[in-house]
């Protein structure tokens, strides 16, 4: 009959796909592989057809299209290295951004190749300067300081003590009784007897003002005639003698003699105590 067409009814997809390939796949491929695997049923495909037309749209390279030449898949690109950036900071060019960054990577250094520093550049090692500056900065303060304990140690401190003997003026300025003028700076009191019992004497001796208790200094208490510690209350006589409190003995006496200018002369590094009979040594008692 004239008015069938001639053509298979299973060849129609393809035709009309390899239509719409032509008036839109020019274009753009997916289109096209869309018109591929969508416009068969449109087409109407038989449905023994449709599956193999699914897979060819499938298996189709992209942007090939039903037909054509396939596109060939573009080369894995390598693994980038990372590239050491002199301001502390790594970075690598497989990122899109890899040449703005390896740019900004290449001023930095300029910058800092030229004297300078980055506006920006707050990479970890001005974080590292700062500390080794602090660390630089404590070493000399304790280096300092080590040093000046050094030095210290060279000057000791230095005791001044009074110098151990002393001029205590003529005897003539002297009457009787407790004189309290060398107590102060050469803890002596001198005193004046009319007799002394030890040395059945008139004369002068020189005695300790430091209590034989535990050191403190004894007050003169004249009107009592005797002296009193403060600290345990220990008492003594005129004469040195203790009497109350717990003071074991007498005060010392020092060594008591006539300079060749007549002047009394008191002699501290020579000390005479009573319990040991060492009273009635010469130098302990100055007769006059
Ligand atoms: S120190 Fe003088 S009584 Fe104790």
């Amino acid at each position: 009959m004239a008015d069938e067409d001639p053509t298979p009814e299973t060849s129609r997809p393809l035709a009309a796909a390899e239509t719409g390939e032509a008036a839109a796949g020019a274009a753009t491929p997916e289109p096209a592989v869309a018109a591929a695997a969508g416009a068969a049923p449109a087409a109407g495909v038989s449905p023994a057809a449709r599956p193999a037309a699914a897979a060819a749209a499938r298996t189709a390279p992209v942007g090939a299209g039903a037909h054509g030449p396939a596109r060939p898949a573009p080369a894995p690109r390598p693994p980038a290295a990372p590239i050491p950036d002199l301001a502390g900071k790594t970075t690598s060019v497989a990122s899109p951004g890899g040449a703005a960054a390896k740019a900004t990577v290449a001023a930095t250094a300029a910058a800092k190749a030229a004297g300078g520093r980055a506006a920006d550049d707050t990479s970890p090692l001005l974080n590292r300067r700062a500390w080794m500056g602090l660390a630089w900065g404590a070493f000399s303060a304790a280096s300092a300081a080590a040093l000046a304990a050094t030095g210290r140690f060279m000057f000791p401190n230095v005791l001044n003590e009074p110098p151990q003997q002393f001029k205590a003026g003529f005897p003539s300025e002297y009457g009787v009784g407790v004189d309290e003028r060398w107590k102060e700076r050469y803890g002596v009191w001198l005193v004046r007897t009319a007799e002394d019992i030890d040395n059945q004497a008139s004369g002068f001796y020189a005695l300790s003002t430091t209590c034989t208790h535990l050191g403190c200094t004894p007050n003169n208490l004249s009107a009592e005639a005797k002296f009193k510690c403060p600290c345990h209350g220990s008492g003594f006589r005129i004469t040195g003698v203790n009497f109350e409190g717990p003071a074991p003995r007498p005060l010392e006496r020092f060594r008591i003699v006539l300079a060749d200018d007549g002047q009394i002369l008191v002699d501290k590094s020579r000390k005479f105590q009573r319990e040991l009979g060492q009273w009635t040594d010469p130098e302990a008692f100055l007769k006059a």
